[in-house]
């Protein structure tokens, strides 16, 4: 008999798909989908710091001109359409309607404006909340140290007005991500969990109507191995959770990533290309290949490929470095 479940930021999981915070988590009928074709655990669509403090209009300016329609929908989307107290609402209505964990979700900059906000999430039920900071630093003032030193301090003080666990989304550039990851994710005061990566909504250029566009809003299978590369190195070496996300489309993206090391994958771009029955199918591929491989559970292959499982950590990386560019073996 198998057994796919898990336990992410406290919580049981039945399974370790989880639905990334997104446009399709952003009502209760697409909770209710989510739940109904299988997922583990969902995370609501963010709603925005600026929000919260009802500085919505900064988020309609801040989308400027996109006329890509994907993209509208994209921007729109990424800030919740509705208020504060209807976010409430959903994380109650959520908790009332499917028997999964519901995971809220805040993207903010700072937390010190809306910090009481997430204790007001917790009392609606929220059984944890994920925070993705937004902030962007473009100013060459701004210090690698300084801009670290934010994700620290937004941790610490968002985790001092909630009992629930805080989950943190960070994104992948960072000079020395491991660093980081380690000062977020290792000690008491570490976060539940850590979800890499964020991807950020991507610029383009239309050549024939000479304008800034947004780009493709959706990721492809091909970037997965940024996530993939960092569970490998750091699974085994902090003392929260790992989640997984970008790229991650189908259940051999999510054997990949659990062999990695990752408490969980989270994932977004594939349904909304295959739909809803996409979670199914991701299970049923999943459960599939751990038959042909007879592993009855995830904690019989977790971690197998991490570099802390690895029989030569030193040189792991290196290692597989060398072979990919001599194709020696
Ligand atoms: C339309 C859309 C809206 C999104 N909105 C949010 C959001 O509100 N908060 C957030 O943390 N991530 C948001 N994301 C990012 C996803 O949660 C996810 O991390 C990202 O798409 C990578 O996963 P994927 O490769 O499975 O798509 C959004 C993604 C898309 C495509």
């Amino acid at each position: 008999m198998l057994d796919l479940s898990t336990r992410y930021l406290g919580l049981t999981l039945k399974n370790p798909v989880v639905v990334a915070s997104c446009g399709l988590t952003t009502g209760l009928q697409g909770v209710k989908n989510c739940a109904a074709a299988g997922a583990g655990a969902i995370v609501l669509k963010s709603l925005f710091e600026e929000q919260i403090n009802a500085d919505v209009s900064a988020l309609t300016e801040a989308a400027g001109d996109f006329p890509h329609t994907e993209a509208i929908e994209y921007l729109e989307g990424y800030g919740h359409a509705c208020g504060p107290q209807e976010y409430l609402e959903l994380v109650r209505s959520a908790k009332q309607s499917v028997d999964i964990p519901i995971i809220a979700s805040v993207n903010c900059i700072t937390a010190e404006r809306w910090a009481d906000y997430a204790g007001q999430l917790e009392t609606a039920g929220a059984d944890a909340l994920e925070i993705n900071i937004g902030f962007l630093a473009n100013t060459p003032a701004l210090t690698s140290a300084e801009v670290e030193t934010r994700y620290e301090r937004i941790l610490q003080t968002v985790k001092a007005q909630v009992k629930i666990p805080v989950a943190l989304k960070v994104g992948p550039y960072f000079s020395s991500f491991g660093n980081l990851a380690k000062r977020l994710g290792k000690g008491p005061q570490a976060a539940g969990a850590l979800v890499f990566f964020n991807r950020f909504y991507q610029l383009d250029v239309d050549v024939n109507r000479l304008q800034v566009v947004a780009g493709n809003p959706y990721s492809t299978q091909d970037e997965i191995h940024t996530s993939l590369r960092w569970i490998l190195l750091l699974a085994g070496k902090l003392d929260c959770d790992l989640a997984a996300t970008t790229g991650i489309h189908d259940g051999l993206d999510v054997a990949k990533q659990l062999l990695a090391g990752a408490t969980v994958t989270q994932v977004c771009s594939t349904i909304y290309r295959n739909g809803f029955v996409q979670i199914s199918n991701i299970l049923t591929q999943l459960e599939s290949w751990m038959k042909s491989h007879e592993f009855n559970n995830l904690d019989d292959f977790r971690g197998r490929l991490s570099q802390t499982d690895s029989k030569d950590p030193e040189s792991y990386e290196r290692l597989q470095y060398i072979k990919g560019l001599t194709g020696l073996e």
